[in-house]
């Protein structure tokens, strides 16, 4: 089968990154990863990169005089490794608005909040705040506005009572880590499009939908 060449773009830990190396590993799954960019040069997900023997760069923010110059630098590295879709997994960095424009569609997120809601950082803090009960994680295409564009896939975590941030933020990464494989898998297969800014077509290929977390027959 013909993989979707993929460019991962990192700021630290990386463990979605991981998560995605590990579904690239099946040989049905339509992905593959040809290129790690990190924006921070001490990204522990840069070592995740060089274990599975991924390319993998530094293009450090701080070398440039502007988000503009940055941004096409990056263009470049994801050209020249020939990256047909890119996928943010823990980019600490806002794009500019003529980035989002050339991966328009070609480009997704991974966000951990039920989106539309909890938009930007400290999402986990502001959820046990709003004593939210229902949270989760969305994985989107990318648009110019911080955590906006049409949603891909969700899925729901609970909130337990004695939560911290770090409790829940906790939980939520185990959601994650399913649902941007089965996202990035939707996407790379064509299974959905975007149309009128809404992503429609097929929710199912592969593994069932990761739609909650823990899964529904598994008690807490
Ligand atoms: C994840 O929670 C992701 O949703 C958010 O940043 C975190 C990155 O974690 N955007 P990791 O670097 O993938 O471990």
């Amino acid at each position: 089968m013909t993989k979707k060449h993929v460019g991962v773009l990192i700021s630290g830990r990386g463990s979605n990154l991981q998560a995605l190396i590990q579904a690239c590993k099946a040989p049905d799954y339509p992905a593959k990863i040809v290129l790690v960019v990190s924006n921070v040069p001490s990204a522990q997900g840069l070592l995740r990169a060089e274990a599975s023997l991924i390319p993998a760069l530094v293009i450090d923010h701080k070398d440039f005089a502007s988000r503009e110059a940055f941004d096409d630098a990056l263009d470049a590295a994801l050209n020249e490794a020939s990256v047909e879709l890119l996928c943010n997994a823990g980019f600490m960095r806002l794009h500019s608005d003529a980035f989002v424009t050339r991966w328009h569609d070609r480009h997704l997120n991974i966000h951990p909040s039920l989106l539309p809601a909890f938009k930007g950082l400290h999402a986990h803090a502001r959820v046990l705040a709003e004593g939210v009960k229902i949270t989760g994680t969305s994985v989107h295409f990318v648009r110019p506005e911080m955590d906006s564009g049409p949603i891909v896939a969700q899925a729901a975590v609970p909130v337990l009572p004695d939560d911290t941030p770090d409790s829940l933020a906790a939980r939520v990464l185990m959601a994650e880590h399913r649902l941007y494989p089965h996202a990035l898998n939707l996407v790379a297969s064509s299974a959905v499009r975007v149309e009128g800014e809404r992503v429609v077509g097929m929710t199912q290929v592969g593994d069932p939908a990761p739609y909650f977390w823990p899964p529904l027959d598994e008690a807490l």
